[in-house]
């Protein structure tokens, strides 16, 4: 039996999979790590924990292994995206990698809309300025650490540095490079427009790959710490988004993911790099060959219903919560929610924005306000599907992944609410799995990558859309995307009283 190793670097924990030729995991690790908060609003982490927790990982996946290393052919990655990491002229870090999630650049943002005009942004990079991205965070050490820029000779993301340390190549790939806002998307290229207007130098741009690209060998001290074979190939990799796609099948037009965690994301796979959405939606380089997808992000998705599982229901466990909300009708008695409780950002881009309960009565018992909350989410994810379907797209297929798997009641609520089949997987590993199935095409097990889901991915239940609840949920939906419009005043007044 062969084996290839997924390394799913995300945001507090690295996960190390072990999956065989079937597509079976047959070990995981997870390691976790901390973020440093040093200031509001700051989010940074140390590059150097991702290297010692990984091998960690890879240690203990690798003890009691009982065929000979030889057989773990290759290794892949999956990263958390768009987090800032800048070296020396020896590889050496600079300072601490400025993570996605932290929001310090916005006078940065504004700077590229100012400089570059958002338009031509639009137009290169498809995205908008959003304070997670890295450029605003490059610009952001520039202006406020200007003795550390001076020495940056190349900036990478956090997969990136990783793969470094693991095979001593400096690479980073399109899927990861294109929430960079420095990549022309269509044309794959680093923008030499957008480095020039905001004098950044090209070379410190690192050389690009394909996600599935055998970047080289592990160096010899990792394999003898870890127990890996020296021969063991290093594939590139690609952002967590992206393989958290391929780990889940998206690799056809048509095909799309729902997967709710603590925020939320629709991805839908695209095959061209061309298309207008206006930056209402995120667009990037997908990591399967040639191709795109097209992501809405719903910040507080499952972090909405722990939130509401935490002030009402402390103890309790998920099951208890969701209880009874299968034999509340279609639109809560009445009820609805808005999921912005810590803002929100397709498609609406608001930090100030907050959540709303509309139409509460005495009528009201807790079970109406679980699915409230249920359905919030999932008409928040809707709008995503409702942009990408405005512009053309068919979206007849999604895959659904994560907490909102947990139920069926909200597994038919989606496909009810999207109009969709939505499909459960029976083993889901998300982008630890994408980052296996980079490895196995990379190392030539397959053709290619749909061969390789063939393989690997397989449905356990599928849900179909509900006629009936379908038309409800549409004339409910309409009202729903009044709130925003009503709450955006309301809430801006609020915001000096906020703790
Ligand atoms: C995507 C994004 C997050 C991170 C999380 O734009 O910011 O999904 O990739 O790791």
């Amino acid at each position: 039996m062969k084996y290839v190793v997924g390394i799913d670097l995300g945001t507090s924990a690295v996960k190390v999979l072990l999956v065989n030729q079937l597509g079976e995991v047959v070990k995981e690790v997870s390691k976790e790590y901390p973020l440093l908060h040093e200031k509001s609003g700051y989010s940074e982490q140390e590059p150097e924990v991702w290297v010692t927790q990984t091998i960690a990982g890879l240690t203990e996946v690798l003890n009691g292994f009982s065929d000979s290393p030889e057989v773990i052919e290759g290794i892949s990655f999956s990263g958390q995206m768009h987090g800032l990491v800048l070296l020396d002229e020896n590889c050496k870090v600079l300072r601490n990698a400025i993570l996605w999630n932290d929001t310090r650049t916005t006078e940065e943002c504004q700077e590229i809309y100012d400089i570059v005009g958002k338009e031509k942004l639009l137009e290169i990079t498809k995205n908008p300025a959003l304070e997670g991205f890295t450029l605003p965070k490059i610009l952001w050490v520039k202006k406020n650490e200007p003795e550390i820029f001076a020495r940056v000779r190349t900036f990478v993301l956090p997969k990136d540095y990783l793969r470094y340390r693991l095979s001593g190549e400096l690479h980073m790939d399109f899927s990861d490079a294109a929430g960079t806002l420095l990549l022309n998307i269509n044309e794959k290229k680093w923008s030499k427009e957008i480095l020039k207007l905001l004098d950044i130098p090209e070379d410190i741009c690192p050389a690009l790959v394909n996600s599935h690209e055998r970047v080289g060998k592990i160096i010899p001290g990792i394999a003898e710490a870890t127990g890996l074979s020296p021969l063991t190939s290093i594939i590139a990799g690609g952002a967590d988004n992206a393989c958290g796609a391929i780990g889940s099948g998206i690799l056809k037009e048509g095909m799309t993911l729902c997967s709710i965690g603590t925020s939320g994301v629709v991805l839908s796979y695209e095959t061209a790099g061309d298309k207008d959405f206006d930056g209402k939606v995120h667009y990037f380089n997908h990591g399967a060959p040639d191709s795109y997808y097209t992501m809405g992000v719903t910040l507080a998705a499952g972090y909405s219903l722990s939130w509401f599982k935490n002030v009402f229901a402390n103890g309790e466990t998920f099951e208890d919560l969701v209880q009874g909300v299968d034999s509340v009708p279609v639109g809560a008695n009445g009820l609805m929610f808005t999921p912005y409780v810590a803002g929100e950002r397709t498609p609406y881009a608001d930090a100030n924005i907050r959540g709303s309960f509309i139409g509460m009565d005495t009528s009201h018992e807790r079970r109406d306000f679980v699915r409230a909350v249920m359905e919030g989410i999932t008409f928040s994810l809707n709008e995503s599907i409702a942009i990408f379907r405005r512009k053309g797209k068919s979206i007849d297929t999604v895959v659904s992944t994560g907490g909102g798997t947990k139920n069926d009641t909200w597994l038919q609520m989606q496909a009810d609410v999207f109009n969709a089949r939505i499909i459960k997987l029976s083993s889901e590993q998300g982008p630890g799995m994408g980052a296996a199935m980079l490895a196995a095409y990379g190392c030539g097990w397959y053709a290619s990558l749909e061969e390789c889901a063939e393989e690997f991915l397989h449905t356990e239940k599928e849900f179909l859309p509900n006629g009936k609840n379908t038309e409800k949920y549409e004339d409910l939906f309409s009202t729903y995307l009044e709130i925003y419009k009503n709450t955006k005043e309301l809430n801006r007044k609020l915001v000096k009283y906020r703790k």
